[in-house]
């Protein structure tokens, strides 16, 4: 029974026997990731102190600048991850390439993959904004015993074992799920643990947020075009709110709460739109849907997309059910 004020380790104990081939292996492996998180959090807190915002000075496999904390946060999550001997291999948004953990005797028996956006929303740092990172893990599906292959990790999202963000925002929270709801942990800085303050989370069916670049509207296809239009035209519970910070992860946390739609829809510069289906779209939506809401492409189920390649972009619509279903309309219409 989740408690209020539970502590993530004691809930992780107590529900270890949700996952379908417990052995404690998924248990360990979150606990590094709280680990990590920690980290990750106490470096983000010094961000302005030290020389740690700004450019790294490279730039990622996708082209983009690598920010300092985007560095530190994808070595410390693969560290920690590699270290505990719990993962058989690793693909991060900051990687061109999947890593292989050959584990204990270099026997490959590790049976988890993990997908990792290790900094979301990164350019929002120097300007003190919330960021965050997202995870996703899977069963390998590749013979145990033989090094982690790339179809590993080109799993449909419907796959996933667990998922999970952590926002570091004025306060800084765990999310996650296993298939069986979500529940969200809030960091008590000072003791360094992690407190179960929102259980079983619950994506409102309706909401009044509408979250995108509007900046992009000119390139939006025009049934995306017309559902903007419809969000802004007075009539119920219309116009409705627009709210968009340039964290997916804050984004969508707080339509989770509050009730709303995101959209990073494809546009006439970007086919595929922007955001990563495995280490961004894949585990929000399993989060989403396990909280009641819902993502898609706009036409497709994001969680059932085929992946092609480690770093392929989709465009992503989610958040309240009744809302996403909406939009589709308007696309459908194209
Ligand atoms: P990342 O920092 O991991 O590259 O992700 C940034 C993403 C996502 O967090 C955010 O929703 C989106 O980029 C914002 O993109 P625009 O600035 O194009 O709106
Ligand atoms: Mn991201
Ligand atoms: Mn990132």
């Amino acid at each position: 029974m989740a408690r209020i004020n539970q502590s993530l380790g004691e809930f992780i104990i107590e529900n270890q026997k949700e996952f379908a081939y417990s052995s404690g292996e998924l248990s360990r492996l979150i606990n590094s990731i709280r680990l990590a998180a920690k980290m990750v959090n106490h470096e983000v807190n010094k961000a302005g102190l030290v020389d740690i915002t700004g450019s790294a000075g490279g730039v990622n496999t996708q082209g983009e600048d690598q920010q300092k904390l985007d560095v530190f946060a994808n070595d410390v999550f693969i560290r920690t991850l590699t270290n505990r001997e719990i993962v058989c291999g690793i693909a991060s948004e900051e990687n061109e390439d999947y890593i292989t953990i050959p584990g204990n005797n270099s026997d490959h028996k590790n049976k988890y993959v993990v997908l990792i956006d290790p900094l979301d929303g990164s350019s929002n740092i120097d300007v003190n904004v919330s960021v965050g990172t997202i995870f996703s893990i899977y069963r390998r599906i590749t013979p145990m015993g033989t090094p982690v292959q790339e179809e590993d990790f080109l799993q449909p999202g419907n796959l996933q074992v667990a998922a999970g963000y952590i926002i570091y925002g004025t306060s800084t929270m765990l999310v996650y799920t296993t298939g069986h709801g979500v529940n969200g942990f809030t960091l008590n800085p000072a003791l360094g643990t992690y407190y179960l303050s929102h259980p079983n989370m619950q994506f409102p069916e309706d909401g009044t947020i509408y979250s995108v670049n509007e900046g992009n509207y000119v390139h939006f296809p025009q049934g995306i075009k017309d559902y903007i239009k419809y969000c802004q035209q007075e009539e119920g519970n219309r116009p409705y709110t627009s709210r968009y910070i340039g964290s997916l992860v804050s984004d969508i946390h707080r339509n989770m709460i509050k009730g709303g739609i995101y959209m990073y829809p494809k546009s006439s510069t970007s086919q595929n739109g922007k955001l990563r289906l495995l280490y961004e779209c894949n585990p929000m939506a399993f989060i989403i849907e396990q909280a009641g809401g819902k993502a898609s492409d706009g036409v497709t189920r994001i969680m059932d997309l085929k992946p092609t390649s480690l770093h392929e972009r989709v465009p992503f619509i989610c958040g309240s059910k009744n809302m996403v279903e909406k939009a589709e309309e308007f696309i459908a219409k194209y």
